[in-house]
């Protein structure tokens, strides 16, 4: 977006310049618009849990910023001549099933052809502009949350490849398709002005946007970050690892300090690009049990306290 023409506003309060996950456009002081809009290729073979991974993953962005989705439009580019009417349907089924899981209006859409099949959403939602969740928020003290495990990434490699087990594939077809609520539900609450969802550029890659607003240092143990399972190690060494993991891993060595004993699986675990992950929240010290219980109250898959942040050094990530 850099060297593009643009206005200045006042109200927008977040735009496209600090890596945020949507929009913020400010209407009344009590009042603010969030706005996205994400979609992407099919990762798995089912069109109906397609859609549904598609939407949570567009309402996614809305959440990690703190708002509550309230419109959402469909975008669809597909191949009319090679893919069915009902297949079609299908991933249109699922992702209306999932906006209207949200309690989200979805209010049209626009449909292309195209030779490969895309869906997503643009989804606009409402937050107070006084609880907004921004990479920016963050202070040094306070605690890392983190909501879903990683390795999606990988195991999606692994289901491509059909080395992965029909439950380890429902496990985490199911992981995508959860909503990430809580994070209105935390930002609603007060509990918690900084954080982000952790999808393309993996938990590092974020984590690092955080760091690079909020002028900060994250000191992450590699050991308290779940993995979606415990053969996820064996499928990096079979060779499971998506390219984007790997880029996102050459980039993460810019700024982070990984501690000499981790192993090359955790590094890339921790670097892995996520579908419709989780949300990575930094809460004070004082919040920290109520914030825990709010997003497990409101449908985290997990919490996990992953790390915490400290004052600006070097490199804004440290993994021990
Ligand atoms: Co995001
Ligand atoms: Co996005």
């Amino acid at each position: 977006m850099r060297g593009l023409t643009n206005i200045s506003d006042p109200n927008l309060l977040i735009g496209s310049a600090s890596s945020d996950d949507a929009a913020v456009y400010r209407i009344s002081d009590e009042t603010a618009l969030v706005q996205t809009l994400d979609f992407f290729t099919p990762i798995v073979d089912d069109p109906y849990l397609f859609g549904q991974i598609a939407a949570a993953n567009s309402l996614s962005d809305v959440y990690a910023m703190g708002g509550k989705p309230i419109t959402a439009m469909n975008i669809v580019a597909v191949p009319t001549d090679h893919l069915d009417l009902d297949t079609i349907n299908m991933i249109l089924r699922g992702g209306a099933d999932k906006v209207a899981e949200a309690e989200c209006s979805l209010s049209g859409g626009h449909t292309v052809q195209n030779p490969e099949p895309l869906y997503g959403l643009s989804v606009t939602g409402l937050v107070n502009p006084h609880r907004v969740i921004s990479n920016a928020g963050a202070q040094a003290g306070d605690r890392l949350l983190l909501t879903k495990p990683l390795g999606t990434g990988i195991i999606s490699t692994a289901i491509k490849r059909g080395i992965c087990s029909p439950e380890l594939e429902k496990k985490a077809s199911n992981q995508m398709a959860t909503l990430n609520t809580p994070g209105s539900a935390i930002a609603s609450a007060g509990l918690t002005k900084a954080g982000t969802d952790v999808t393309g550029f993996g938990l590092l890659g974020h984590l690092s946007h955080l760091c690079r607003e909020s002028r900060v240092t994250a000191n992450i143990d590699s050991a308290a970050v779940p993995a979606i399972d415990p053969n996820v190690p064996e499928f990096i060494r079979q060779g499971c690892v998506p390219g984007g993991s790997r880029e996102n891993l050459r980039l993460a060595k810019e700024f982070t300090t990984f501690a000499s004993n981790l192993t090359e699986e955790i590094q890339i675990l921790l670097a892995d690009a996520q579908t419709s992950g989780g949300l990575l929240v930094a809460v004070n010290q004082a919040n920290l049990e109520q914030a825990q219980d709010v997003l497990d109250a409101n449908g985290a898959n997990i919490v996990a306290e992953i790390g915490v942040l400290t004052g600006p050094s070097e490199k804004s990530i440290v993994v021990s």
